[in-house]
């Protein structure tokens, strides 16, 4: 019987994915009295009421297991002025919020200063998509800031407040 489904090559979805523009966000939780979090651009709003959003991390990130326990995270939308920031919380630094200027949220979730957007959110459903988990979060705290979002494209980061309009 003929196969009914077949894989792109890895170098094709690649490009493909370069083609979707995203911002950069940070998602964190408490682990015990250890702040922790990583780099997340598989951010997606699912609905505006009730206000809930979605992120994607992989099994392998030593951070997943952490946010896997918690019931709330934060997810913080990075701004033009986190370069550094991103480049943290990409990596694999022991402690990721050494130098790092940050609060706790109302439920106790690490904020991040200099931050576009900040939510804490609480884990609705825990889903298994194959290499990754997806956070099925409600929003219970946010609010937003003045900085410019960072945008994330092909590899590199962008002001996305300095984007030119088609309309
Ligand atoms: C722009 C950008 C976006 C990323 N998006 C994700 C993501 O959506 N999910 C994920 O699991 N890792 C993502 N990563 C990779 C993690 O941030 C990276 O593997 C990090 O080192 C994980 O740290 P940890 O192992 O300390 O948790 C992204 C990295 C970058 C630079």
């Amino acid at each position: 019987m003929a196969a009914l489904a077949s894989t792109p090559d890895l170098d094709v979805m690649k490009r493909v994915n370069r083609q979707f523009v995203t911002g950069v966000t940070v998602v964190t939780a408490m682990d015990g009295e250890i702040p922790r979090g990583l780099a997340v651009n598989a951010f997606s709003s699912i609905s505006l009421d009730p206000p809930t959003v979605m992120v994607c991390v992989q099994h392998t990130s030593s951070t997943h297991d952490c946010l896997f326990r918690a019931n709330h995270l934060a997810i913080n939308i990075l701004s033009t002025e986190q370069l550094d920031v991103v480049g943290t919380f990409a990596g694999k630094a022991a402690d990721k919020f050494k130098d790092l200027d940050w609060q706790s949220g109302p439920f106790g979730s690490p904020l991040i200063a200099r931050s576009s957007a900040q939510m804490e959110v609480e884990i609705r459903e825990r889903l298994r998509a194959s290499t990754h988990t997806v956070f099925i979060c409600r929003v219970v705290h946010a609010a937003a800031a003045e900085h410019h979002p960072m945008v994330y494209s092909a590899g590199k980061f962008f002001d996305g407040g300095a984007l030119a309009s088609l309309g």
